[in-house]
């Protein structure tokens, strides 16, 4: 049976990391899920090339299915399709990488791992925790990724009555 795909519906907050991601730069949706954030990433035209990162195969696959059946998207678009959790994965990270969604120590889990082995080295991190921000935020300030990054700017953002933050990181 063909599986039924919904048309992505990009909210404010999903716009705003779009709007504050690097231009011409590679972008990394890093926890993707349903990848509307990269989706519009792509859509924006403002990218290098656009990454789409969840470690769940079947999310992966209905993703590869919208992208490549979605009436507004030209197939010859820069885009990366990465079956993966994202402290798995192996290659440099360049632009600017998105972490959205996610509780606080996913998001150390991931950047930990990336920069122990050398791959981060994106010149932006956007970082939207849905939980433990209390954790993440003291360990931005004193693990060795302190010395990288600065805190740019914390932009409070409202999602269905709730307000997620963002925070946005660039390299020093
Ligand atoms: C709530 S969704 C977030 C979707 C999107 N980033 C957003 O903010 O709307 C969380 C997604 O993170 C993925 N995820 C959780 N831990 C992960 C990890 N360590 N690496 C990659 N993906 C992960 C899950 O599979 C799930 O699809």
């Amino acid at each position: 049976m063909p599986t039924k795909l919904t048309s992505p519906k990009v909210s404010n907050r999903m716009k705003q990391f779009v709007d504050n991601a690097l231009p011409a730069l590679p972008f990394w949706d890093v926890c993707c899920d349903h990848g509307y954030i990269g989706i519009a990433a792509l859509k924006s035209l403002k990218f290098e090339e656009v990454h789409f990162v969840d470690q769940v195969p079947h999310i992966m696959e209905r993703l590869d299915k919208l992208i490549h059946q979605s009436p507004h998207l030209n197939p010859a678009y820069n885009f990366f399709l990465h079956i993966s959790s994202g402290e798995n994965l192996d290659m440099d990270i360049y632009g600017t990488i998105l972490i959205a969604g996610v509780g606080g120590t996913t998001i150390i889990k991931i950047l930990d791992s990336l920069f122990e082995r050398q791959y981060l080295k994106a010149n932006r991190l956007l970082l939207s925790p849905h939980l433990d921000e209390h954790i993440l935020i003291p360990y931005l300030e004193s693990n060795p990724i302190s010395k990288l990054y600065t805190l740019t700017e914390k932009i409070l953002m409202s999602e269905r009555r709730r307000i997620r933050p963002l925070y946005i990181y660039d390299k020093i």
